[in-house]
């Protein structure tokens, strides 16, 4: 690299269609980490909401989530507790790509974040049956495609909150709704659906 732009971010790419169509250059791990240790404390809180409007492959996403998880970890080490807290982690991380392979990759890149730590973290403990399909489900209904620009109204986001202890209660709302409301956060808009609460390891069924 010419020295000159030896202090700008290494930005990785697939490919110069791709650049071209969709603006589609990803942040390295060193930016994505630096950028987040401006906002440490929201980065490493298990409830504080984030949400990435174009989130490529996940790069932040996953960042974000490691962050959260070492806090679950540090407060929880059984197993119930922990599992509870990383889906409350996992449920507060928002995304959407307009692409569907991206949008794919960062689903699998963040399961698999789940995965490696629970079995580093937990690797004598027994996952409680359910526990999987419930990541499967959150990043299904938080990681989706969409258009940012035209389809707002066609991007529904769930907030996921906890009431109770190993429950989450879900909301659904619309995108468009909560960009036009005065607070872009859930106090806003009316949801468009409401699920009673369920326990963590139903949350899949
Ligand atoms: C510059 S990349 C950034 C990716 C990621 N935020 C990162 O920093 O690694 C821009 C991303 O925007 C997505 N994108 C382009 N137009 C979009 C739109 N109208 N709505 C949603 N995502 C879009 C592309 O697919 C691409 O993944």
């Amino acid at each position: 690299m010419n020295d000159e732009f030896a202090h700008l971010p290494v930005l990785e790419t697939r490919g110069r269609d791709r650049v071209r169509d969709l603006a589609e250059v990803f942040t390295a791990e060193r930016e994505v980490e630096a950028m987040l240790d401006l906002v440490a404390d929201s980065a490493s809180s298990i409830e504080a909401r984030f949400f990435e409007p174009s989130c490529g492959n996940g790069n932040f996403l996953v960042a974000i989530l490691q962050r959260k998880l070492r806090t679950v970890f540090r407060r929880h080490k059984k197993t119930k507790p922990f599992e509870f807290n990383s889906l409350k982690a996992l449920s507060s991380i928002y995304g959407v790509d307009i692409d569907g392979h991206n949008i794919r990759d960062a689903r699998e890149r963040m399961k698999m974040v789940m995965v490696d730590f629970y079995s580093t973290h937990l690797n004598t403990a027994r996952q409680t049956e359910g526990f999987g399909n419930a990541i499967e489900y959150i990043l299904q209904r938080n990681i989706c495609v969409g258009d940012m620009l035209n389809g707002a109204d066609s991007i529904t986001f769930v907030e996921f909150s906890s009431p109770k202890i190993n429950k989450f209660q879900q909301r659904t709302f619309r995108l468009s709704d909560m960009m036009e409301s005065e607070r872009f956060d859930w106090r806003g808009p009316p949801s468009i659906e409401e699920t009673p609460m369920k326990n963590y390891w139903e949350l899949g069924r």
